[in-house]
């Protein structure tokens, strides 16, 4: 059956993803873009990754707008969206927390708004982060009364990205519920490349650590053996997406997209290094005084890494039930990790070399 859906970030990684498999499915969606003249290029791009252009729509706005920049035509076309998918962000490191405030929070909130006034289901993408209760009470959030947090101090010690995915999520579940108002929130853990084509784009931090391996920047394993960056592949993502957001007993649900049989960080940097052919680091460089030492000016850009990324790589499990409640409900599957990962490896050189 045809729906039509409103996306938020269709130009990203994810979004391109998720706009393939939409329109791949017989879906319409209306797509929220900051340079609706670039609609063609994105058309261009969801057909190459097994699409339907003919299905995409843009129109014109903006996540730090009020209304998102929305124009009262624009607003009348996107009324009958059956979903809203929420995936824009300014996703980078080193931003200031009003940078990333006005477009992580304040943008969710106006996307939320709009969703909760046309009765749309809202599907938000959130982050694996927040599935991790105690690194959240390690960090400072008052789970139990977000709005108690000291929102400031979690910036300060995680970051403007991460802090603001944080604050978003709870800001945006406060809100949907005292609207009462439909929602699902599906949290990624760092996305590789397509289990099929390796594809990826440039600025995905399993990019950059494919780059930096392939450039000799990484000479030394962040952790211990212990630690590990749980991974998933963007297909298996979008396909979890697709299927929490037509899904009624999904209203008010989160779920994680997350491999739990990634590996740790010393096998999946030794694995990128094989398929590479170079040299494979052995030592292991502990995260504190990692952190420290990438806080000296001019570190991090020399080793293209951000002390902000150290936070995404952890040592707890994660808990899956209600993950594998909606795995076996669509029958998902996560492909060979290991295979996704090598092609995700070669796509990232072929780019180098090109
Ligand atoms: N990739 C991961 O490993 C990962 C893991 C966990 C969670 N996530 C979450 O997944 C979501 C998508 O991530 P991604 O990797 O696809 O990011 P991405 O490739 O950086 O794409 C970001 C998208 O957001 C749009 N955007 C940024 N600022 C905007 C604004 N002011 N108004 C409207 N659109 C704006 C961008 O549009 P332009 O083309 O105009 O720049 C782009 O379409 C984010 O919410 C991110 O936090 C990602």
């Amino acid at each position: 059956m045809s729906t039509q859906c409103f996306v938020t970030g269709g130009s990203g990684f994810i979004g391109q993803h998720l706009l393939a498999h939409l329109s791949a499915t017989g879906h319409e969606a209306w797509v929220l873009m900051r340079h609706a003249a670039n609609l063609e290029t994105l058309r261009e791009q969801v057909r190459q990754l097994g699409g339907e252009p003919s299905r995409i729509q843009a129109v014109q706005g903006d996540l730090n707008h009020p209304n998102l920049g929305l124009s009262a035509t624009d607003r009348q076309r996107i009324a009958s969206a059956r979903v809203v998918f929420h995936v824009a962000a300014q996703f980078a490191w080193g931003l200031s927390m009003e940078q990333a405030r006005a477009v992580n929070v304040k943008g969710a909130l106006e996307v939320a708004r709009l969703s909760a006034s046309q009765h749309s289901r809202l599907l938000m993408v959130g982050g694996y982060m927040l599935q991790n209760s105690a690194h959240l009470t390690s960090i400072g959030i008052d789970q139990q009364c977000p709005e108690h947090t000291d929102w400031p101090a979690v910036y300060r010690r995680v970051g403007g990205y991460e802090a603001s995915k944080l604050e978003a999520h709870f800001a945006v579940i406060r809100y949907m519920q005292a609207q009462r108002a439909d929602y699902t929130i599906v949290h990624p853990a760092t996305v590789c490349g397509h289990s099929e084509s390796g594809h990826i784009l440039a600025g995905q931090p399993v990019a950059e650590l494919i780059r930096n391996l392939a450039t000799g920047k990484l000479t030394a394993i962040p952790g211990s053996t212990r630690h590990w960056l749980p991974l998933v592949s963007v297909d298996y993502l979008v396909a979890l997406m697709v299927a929490a957001a037509f899904d009624p007993a999904m209203a008010n649900q989160q779920a994680l997209a997350l491999d739990e049989f990634s590996p740790n960080l010393q096998g999946l940097v030794t694995h990128i290094a094989h398929t590479l052919e170079v040299q494979t680091p052995r030592r292991h460089l502990p995260l504190g005084p990692l952190g420290w030492l990438l806080k000296i000016p001019g570190v991090a850009t020399h080793f293209g890494t951000s002390p902000e990324s150290l936070n995404f790589i952890r040592t707890e499990r994660f808990d899956m039930t209600h993950s594998r409640k909606l795995e076996s409900r669509y029958q998902l599957k996560h492909a060979d990790l290991a295979l996704t990962l090598e092609k995700t490896a070669r796509f990232v050189r072929h780019g180098l070399l090109n």
